[in-house]
């Protein structure tokens, strides 16, 4: 299969299936936002459970937080985006499209006569290279006037470094210890693009360890460590996760090491999360810009300083793109193509279909009852419509691990069909153990 066929036949499978939409369709859709439908919110929840489970319910030495999209305007002046978060971008004065200055479809140099605009192909029309802030500015309050300007987030991170003392201070956490959220970040990115990989605005699974400045570089490592296992356990084929190490300029102005975790995929490796070590720059940065001392005193070595930062920092929608891509097959069974998400059992949105094998005989009541009895302990779905192939190539391709069919053998022996997503295999169990059996597969 072609890897361009492959994102395509994926991004028409979530339409098709539920899993995302493009935002605002009916109008000619917006650029690089995109929509969660019934499916999709649930595996991008089922991935946040789990990461939120990792990171913060499985673990003494890291808090939760919450912090607010709109913040005060000075935080993202202290944090350099203010100053630095920007694209160099060029115009075409033809066509009046906008590029990033280093666009390979670009020919020639930007604001030279021999440039040439890859849309219109325009000779002469691009303009010389300018800096362009990505961040999403508006207004607070009925005024449009520059001190009301506010900003979209276009990280969470900044959200639990200006709470890190209050966090401290309440949870009675010490250095080391971390602070973990998960929530929305906007970007106007200027080449967005690869369905949901890179979007306008999307969720971030943030994590920021604070640690006694010295113990940086070993901390890091167990993160990189972590993260990387974290992946791993998702199910994703490990051929395809790799690291990659940000050397010279890619090094970000706040960081002292950087790491990201690349998955290879349709289009190439790319970058689902990103372990930093931060130093001490953000705790610095807030301490001067806010006049307010963000130093913690080590009652045990009878010290104060400023932590350092190691941050682990992933997007939940690229996470769910990786899971949607590794998880898509196809395979030809009997003259005709089987699409499957092999996602992990506890990753799918769906646990158990739930199908009366024909719509008679008393098979609908009885299914029905079961089906209620079933989506109180997991996610299920009932379906009655159609042939039962049918019933089961929609469930493969919604990733749907268990099929349960109630047929005549239900009626006279209380055993129903339990047919499995990946081999396709079936076994008879008793209805009175079937939610166990589901559950033990989890
Ligand atoms: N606080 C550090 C930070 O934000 P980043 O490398 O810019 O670092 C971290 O972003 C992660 O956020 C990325 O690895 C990616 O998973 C996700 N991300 C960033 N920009 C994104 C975008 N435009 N669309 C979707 N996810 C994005």
């Amino acid at each position: 299969m072609a890897d361009t066929t492959l994102m395509d036949k994926l991004v028409s499978l979530c339409k098709r299936r539920g899993f995302v939409f493009q935002s605002s369709e009916i109008y000619g859709g917006l650029g690089s936002v995109w929509d969660y439908g019934p499916l999709g919110v649930a595996l991008k929840k089922n991935v946040k459970d789990r990461w939120w489970n990792a990171m913060v319910q499985g673990r003494d030495d890291i808090e939760g937080l919450d912090a607010a999209i709109l913040m005060h305007p000075k935080v993202w002046e202290a944090s350099g985006h203010v100053a630095g978060f920007t694209d160099p971008l060029v115009d075409c004065r033809q066509c009046k499209n906008r590029f990033r200055a280093d666009d390979p479809r670009i020919k020639g140099t930007p604001g030279q006569p021999d440039a040439q605009c890859p849309v219109c192909g325009t000779r002469g029309s691009l303009t010389e290279a300018r800096l362009f802030n990505l961040m999403f500015k508006t207004f607070m309050g009925p005024v449009e006037e520059s001190a009301a300007v506010v900003y979209l987030r276009p990280e969470t991170a900044q959200g639990i470094y200006v709470n890190y003392l209050n966090v401290l201070q309440s949870s009675r956490q010490r250095v080391p210890f971390g602070i973990a959220q998960i929530g929305k970040a906007f970007r106007n990115e200027i080449t967005p693009g690869n369905f949901i990989f890179r979007t306008r605005e999307f969720e971030q699974m943030e994590m920021q360890f604070f640690v006694q400045p010295g113990t940086d570089a070993e901390w890091f490592e167990r993160w990189r460590e972590w993260r990387m296992e974290w992946h791993r356990s998702l199910g994703l084929d490990p051929a395809k996760l790799q690291w990659h190490q940000h050397t010279g300029s890619e090094l970000a102005h706040y960081a002292r090491a950087a790491f990201d975790i690349q998955y290879q995929f349709p289009f190439g490796w790319q970058e689902i999360e990103g372990i930093h070590n931060r130093g001490d720059f953000d705790l610095g940065r807030h301490q001067e810009y806010s006049g307010k001392k963000l130093e913690y005193f080590d009652q045990a070595q009878n010290q104060r300083y400023l932590p350092f930062i190691v941050e682990t920092s992933a997007g939940a929608d690229r996470v769910t793109l990786t899971l949607l891509v590794d998880a898509y097959r196809e395979e030809q069974v009997e003259g005709e193509t089987r699409v499957v998400l092999g996602l992990l059992p506890s990753l799918a949105p769906i646990k158990a279909g739930v199908f009366p094998l024909v719509k008679k005989d008393g098979m609908p009541e009885v299914a029905t009852t079961l089906y209620h009895d079933l989506r109180k302990q997991f996610a299920c779905f009932y379906d009655e419509s159609g042939a039962i192939g049918r019933r089961y190539r929609r469930m493969d391709e919604a990733g749907t691990p268990f099929g349960i069919t109630v047929d005549g053998e239900t009626l006279s022996a209380g055993t129903v069909t339990v047919r499995h997503r990946d081999t396709m295999q079936q076994e008879r169990v008793g209805m009175d153990r079937v939610a166990e059996y589901v559950k033990e597969r989890l």
